[in-house]
């Protein structure tokens, strides 16, 4: 055990350990639920400045800690920041959700990893404040959208059902659609790489829509992206703990266990305890699972759910989370509760 593994309990479990209760965070803790976010999200012009403005990103990264006392702080920004450095027009609508221009082949063909310090480099500057300002038992995570679930929102200009525009690409160009996965894997080992040398301490690496693809698409799309990643990042000198989320890979969770290289897997509310602690590697840290919906739902339901987590991962090093992220519609007396159950037991 090194002094940062004694302090910091998110980097223990990521390094082998058991705590008990497990150390927690949760997935978009920073957000709309918060009437401080509020406030401060109100003072920006438009989504992408906001999370391109030290103080203001800084401010909503540590916002939850200082409400909740999690055991970990994630960076405030977006998985489509990177899209944006790739030259790509990137717009928020409320009540929609994200936009960006949609992708033709030519563009894919003209496309380069250009200036992405430069471009991204306002999100080391948040990184180092919030890392100066963290309690001294708080882990800061960084983090990246993984190139499949990044190219959907490319691909079809936004968010959608089932992503067809996206998975048929890969199908009818596959060697464009590998050109794609490339580049993005490219910026984004760079843009990691900026978050790790500014202080974060573990990187995550969202595939928020790994679901629902046969395995020889999954092999280009998830699993080679993913370990080129892995592999990218180890090879710039980085040692951080990575925690890979392959958001709904079912069956395919063994392999992006045993091949990406990620240090931790964290597991969506789908996914069968049982099963994945006898599919995982001996002793891989699992971070999860709880049903964002029983948060949202409260009452006995939440203690109950709470209780079932934590025995469910009681022999692994588990990071106490959500399956998915808080909606904005969480009553915040539902987070005091889940953390009271958890920290009782
Ligand atoms: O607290 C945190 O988790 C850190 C910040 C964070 C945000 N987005 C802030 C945000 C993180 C880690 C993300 C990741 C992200 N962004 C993902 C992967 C995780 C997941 O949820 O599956 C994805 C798919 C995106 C893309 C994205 N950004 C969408 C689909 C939306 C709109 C959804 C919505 O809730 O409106 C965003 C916008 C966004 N990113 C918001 C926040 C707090 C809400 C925008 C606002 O405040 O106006």
């Amino acid at each position: 055990m090194n002094d940062l593994t004694k302090t910091k309990s998110v980097l223990a479990v990521l390094s082998g350990e058991r705590r008990d209760p497990p150390p927690a965070w949760l997935m978009r803790q920073a957000g709309r639920y918060l009437p401080e976010y509020r406030e401060v999200r109100s003072t920006a012009k438009n989504f992408i400045e906001f999370c391109l403005t030290p103080d203001k990103a800084t401010e909503v990264t540590l916002q939850p800690i200082r409400r909740f006392g999690f055991d970990a702080a994630i960076l405030f920004a977006d998985i489509l920041l990177v899209p944006m450095a790739l030259g790509r027009k990137v717009w928020f609508v409320a009540g929609e959700g994200p936009k960006l221009d949609p992708l033709t082949p030519g563009d894919i063909d003209a496309m380069q990893v250009g200036d992405v310090e430069g471009l991204l480099g306002n999100i080391g500057e948040t990184v180092s404040r919030v890392s100066a300002a963290l309690p001294g038992n708080t882990t800061l995570i960084g983090f990246a959208g993984s190139p499949w679930t990044v190219a959907t929102y490319m691909i079809e200009g936004g968010g959608s059902k089932d992503r067809m525009k996206a998975r048929a690409l890969a199908w009818s160009e596959p060697e464009r659609f590998d050109r794609l996965m490339d580049l993005l894997a490219d910026a984004t080992i760079r843009y990691l790489v900026i978050q790790a040398r500014a202080g974060a301490e573990v990187l995550k690496l969202f595939d928020s829509w790994a679901e629902g693809m046969p395995e020889p698409l999954f092999e280009r799309a998830v699993l080679k992206p993913t370990a080129k990643i892995v592999g990218g990042v180890r090879a710039a000198g980085v040692t951080q703990p990575m925690i890979g989320f392959a958001r709904g890979c079912g069956a395919m969770l063994p392999r992006y266990a045993a091949e990406t290289g990620v240090t931790a897997v964290a597991l969506d509310q789908g996914v069968d305890p049982v099963w994945a602690d006898a599919v995982l590697p001996a002793g891989m840290p699992v971070q999860g699972q709880l049903d964002p919906a029983v948060l949202r739902a409260g009452g006995p339901a939440l203690d109950a759910e709470v209780k079932r987590n934590i025995s469910a991962w009681a022999k692994r090093p588990h990071i106490f989370n959500l399956g998915h992220g808080v909606t904005p519609d969480v009553p915040i007396a539902h987070v005091e509760q889940l953390l009271a159950t958890l920290r009782q037991d």
